[in-house]
């Protein structure tokens, strides 16, 4: 036996409604990763309604060596008035823990880049949380940390009370 068998290469294609489950898996996997195993309440039926209906709110790369999947970026797209053009948001990002450091993530990031360009967005933005090694693989891929803008956020309780008459 040759156990100097090449490694596969790693190669991105777009997810479609089929990859509803893995997508779930994935995210599912980066929230327990994240300390919030039960923040995940969409679904693979939730995932496929709002990602591959009629009015897609999000889209997602795959990453797979072999045609194993290995990974996922899964996004939005936002707009800026100031710049007249769309961005991507990144919501997940995620790399299963044994093909880490094998430059999965940078060839999602990759294939999310050349499609930013081919389409004339202006940007990628994300959160990171502050404890998370990620933050240096962001770093060496280019992006930078926005140091004077904090993130906010209004919803459960804090919603319904501000949308409430007074
Ligand atoms: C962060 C993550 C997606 C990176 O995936 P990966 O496939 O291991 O990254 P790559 O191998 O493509 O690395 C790309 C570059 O970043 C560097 N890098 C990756 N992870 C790094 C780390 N933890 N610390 C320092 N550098 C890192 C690599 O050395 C590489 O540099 P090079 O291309 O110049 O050699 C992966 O570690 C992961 O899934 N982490 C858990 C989930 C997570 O934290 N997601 C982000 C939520 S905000």
């Amino acid at each position: 036996m040759n156990d100097k068998s090449p490694v596969a290469a790693v190669t991105v294609r777009l997810a479609t409604v089929n990859d509803v489950e893995l997508l779930h898996r994935f995210s599912v996997d980066l929230a327990s990763y994240e300390d919030e195993p039960d923040a995940v309440t969409a679904t693979p039926q939730s995932l496929a309604r709002d990602g591959f209906g009629k009015d897609p709110q999000f889209a997602a790369l795959i990453a797979e060596r072999g045609g194993t999947p290995v990974g996922f970026v899964l996004y939005t797209f936002n707009y800026s008035v100031w710049t007249a053009a769309r961005g991507i948001f990144i919501e997940d990002i995620w790399v299963v823990p044994e093909e880490r450091r094998g430059g999965v993530a940078r060839a999602l990031m990759q294939a999310l880049a050349q499609e930013c360009v081919a389409k004339g967005y202006k940007r990628i933005d994300l959160n990171v949380l502050d404890w998370n090694p990620a933050r240096a693989f962001y770093e060496r891929l280019g992006f930078k940390w926005i140091r004077n803008w904090l993130p906010y956020r209004l919803s459960g309780e804090a919603l319904e009370r501000l949308a409430s008459p007074p």
